[in-house]
């Protein structure tokens, strides 16, 4: 797809209150896409052509934001599941999350954001993805969702799970919507200077959010079942 193309595109990003899902929102609208996001607050002034109030934590929450959303656009070519935490959204600790040190509330907590809820909105907006063009659906992921990876890295064993649960979503939504000619791409953005990421992360918000658009302008349905880093890069599972 032509960056031309790209330009006129109807987006919808969870999480566009902070840190990645903020400064792709902002991106996204900057080059004149249509773009539609949610948060659990307030939302910044950052040019959304509309945005709803959804919890992924929340089944109830995610369709009744799904039925607001219809209500502001009749098609989406492009849903990015970008919100996501840690095991320290619940009230674990800075450094006490392996795989034995969390309870099953904290543990299902974390997997009901980062696996269940995109799953539900995936399916709860995909009649508006039906009547897209060349619709994608892009799941941020995470390194620590990759089995090479997070058998060595990552301390955090409920994130690594729910990643792990994220890519399957993934794997087996792409494998279901293929025929319909929508693609669904896994995406690590990086370890990113967000709230999430931490000060000592490498890549900045900017470095990885511009690179993330950059690859999300090349996607295509050929690209559909991938798992890729913030540059396009394959992944390793
Ligand atoms: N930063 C990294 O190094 C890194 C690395 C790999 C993957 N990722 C992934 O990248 C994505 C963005 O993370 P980030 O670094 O931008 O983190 P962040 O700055 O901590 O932002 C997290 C976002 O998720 C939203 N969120 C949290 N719980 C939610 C819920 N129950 N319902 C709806 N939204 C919720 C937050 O909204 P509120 O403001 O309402 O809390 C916020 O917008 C996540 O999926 C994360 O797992 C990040």
């Amino acid at each position: 797809m032509t960056t031309e193309q790209n330009h006129g595109r109807r987006i919808f990003i969870t999480g566009v209150g902070r840190g990645l899902g903020l400064a792709l929102a902002q991106r996204f609208a900057a080059v004149g896409n249509t773009v539609f996001g949610s948060a659990r607050g307030v939302t910044p002034d950052i040019g959304l052509t509309g945005r709803v109030t959804m919890d992924l934590a929340d089944e109830q929450s995610i369709i009744a934001a799904a039925n607001k959303l219809a209500e502001q656009t009749d098609s989406l070519d492009l849903l990015i599941n970008c919100a996501g935490v840690d095991a320290r959204a619940f009230g674990a600790s800075e450094h006490v999350r392996g795989i034995f040190d969390l309870d099953a509330a904290t543990f299902n907590a974390v997997l009901n954001v980062n696996a269940t809820g995109p799953m539900v909105l995936t399916s709860a907006v995909l009649p508006l993805l039906r009547r897209g063009s060349d619709a994608m659906v892009v799941n941020v992921s995470s390194q620590l969702g990759s089995m090479q990876v997070a058998a060595r890295n990552g301390r955090d064993a409920a994130y690594c799970v729910s990643k792990a649960a994220l890519n399957m979503v993934s794997v087996k939504s792409a494998a279901a919507l293929a025929p319909e000619g929508i693609g669904v791409v896994m995406l690590h953005p990086g370890w990113v200077q967000t709230d999430m990421g931490g000060e000592n992360a490498p890549l900045t918000v900017d470095q990885s959010a511009d690179a993330i658009v950059a690859s999300i302008d090349n996607l295509s349905l050929a690209d559909t079942g991938r798992f890729i880093r913030w540059d396009g890069y394959d992944h390793p599972w």
